[in-house]
């Protein structure tokens, strides 16, 4: 449609759009002859640089032996899933490739089902449930917080109790903490830090420093024996398919690790950034009464659509499918269907991602980037500078007028 010259609000795609910070650019350039093949489970810099970080971040030891990198914090989740044994049981909703990699590798999947009315809380007993109804031995669960789609975040006291129910029954956790540093103001809590014995971190350089394209994710696996094991099997697999991350990007990943003030204080700017972008999305769907949780990380928002059952029915619109489609055909406001992250057909849920509003160019996120400099009125941003974002949430209050 963009191409056919139409006008499209594009909520459809999740890639922060910001600029390569120069030093990581640099970092780039310097290392472009690289050129031979590297360790399966990465260079020892890497290695090392990420350990120091997941050290800080997480405020305990993490040694260089626990850190695996692989092209994608999404490659390393489809070969932890493939080297662990068991059935994979996801929330629901929850992101949009963890189910298809299970379903490649024959793995049963379980689902923990939510209600749009609590904000798709996720309920321990409801875990708790699952697992004992299981006929599977073995279980590998995998949580994601700051999360996609739904912008919230797992807090320490739910942590704690998902690590109990882990720990009895033997559960390997995978924990995709790749929109950590994206949190709004709170601190992030890991999973890791309440059954560090059975959790894999994983992370990566997508979303925080904008870099989906350059493909490098990292995991960090519990300490002793079985982490030892667990990675052991997750290099075998990353070594038969894709043999290494790409010599440049490792050498550059370095520089990402750092603990540089000048690096934090981009991260930090993208990220009040997103959050001024998403909040004002969010702002304006509540003003208009439309049920949606306060994102809280990351730039996705998850609104809910069932208040409008009726009048949407009447408009051929049953299922988040029809919902999506109808919303990009009517008011050209591109969206993500609920059933894309699990949810049943009928809820009438959408993902929406602020990522892509107003910066449809890297010159236009260049700029954005510039205006978040130093101290930042959010309001006069939004209202000034996000002429696309406005003219949506004037869509969005037609569309609902029109019901
Ligand atoms: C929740 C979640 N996990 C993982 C990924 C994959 O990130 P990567 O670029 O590291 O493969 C994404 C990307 O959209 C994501 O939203």
């Amino acid at each position: 449609m963009w191409a056919a010259g139409e006008t499209v609000y594009h909520l459809g795609f999740g890639e922060s759009r910001f600029p390569t910070h120069p030093k990581i650019l640099r970092a780039l350039a310097e290392n472009a002859d690289r050129r031979s093949y590297l360790p399966a489970v990465g260079i020892p810099e890497l290695r090392r640089a990420v350990a120091e970080f997941h050290s800080r971040q997480l405020g305990r030891a993490i040694s260089p032996e626990q850190v695996i990198v692989g092209p994608g914090s999404k490659a390393l989740l489809f070969a932890f899933q493939m080297a662990a044994a068991g059935a994979t049981v996801l929330p629901t909703p929850s992101w949009v490739s963890y189910a298809p990699q299970a379903r490649l590798i024959g793995r049963p999947i379980l689902r923990i089902p939510s209600s749009p009315h609590d904000g798709h809380r996720l309920h321990p007993s409801k875990l708790q449930e699952i697992l004992r109804q299981s006929p599977h031995e073995h279980h590998l669960l995998i949580l994601n917080s700051p999360n996609n789609p739904t912008g919230g975040m797992l807090e320490p006291a739910l942590l704690e109790e998902i690590a109990a129910i882990c720990r009895r029954q033997n559960v390997l956790a995978l924990s995709d903490e790749i929109y950590a540093l994206t949190a709004y103001g709170r601190d992030h809590a890991s999973l890791s830090s309440y059954y560090p014995e059975g959790t894999v971190v994983l992370g990566g350089i997508s979303k925080h420093l904008s870099l989906g394209g350059w493909r490098l994710g990292t995991a960090i696996v519990p300490p002793g024996q079985t982490g030892r094991q667990l990675l052991q099997a997750v290099a075998k697999v990353g070594s038969e398919l894709w043999s290494t991350p790409s010599a440049p990007i490792q050498v550059a990943a370095v520089t990402a690790y750092a603990n540089d003030p000048e690096l934090n204080a981009y991260i930090d700017r993208c990220t009040r950034l997103h959050a001024a972008r998403t909040r004002f999305l969010w702002l304006g769907l509540s003003e208009l009464d439309v049920h949606c949780s306060e994102p809280m990380g990351g730039f996705y928002l998850y609104p809910n659509f069932d208040h409008w059952r009726g009048p949407l029915a009447r408009k051929g619109v049953h299922t988040s499918n029809e919902l999506a489609a109808y919303l990009l055909d009517t008011c050209q406001i591109a969206t993500l269907p609920g059933t894309d992250f699990g949810a049943p057909e009928q809820e009438l849920s959408l993902r929406l991602s602020t990522s892509y509003v107003d910066l449809e160019t890297d010159q236009k996120a260049a700029n954005m980037m510039a205006l978040a400099d130093g101290a930042v009125d959010e309001e006069a941003l939004m209202r000034r500078h996000h002429p696309g974002m406005n003219e949506l949430l004037d869509r969005f209050r037609n569309f609902l007028a029109s019901l």
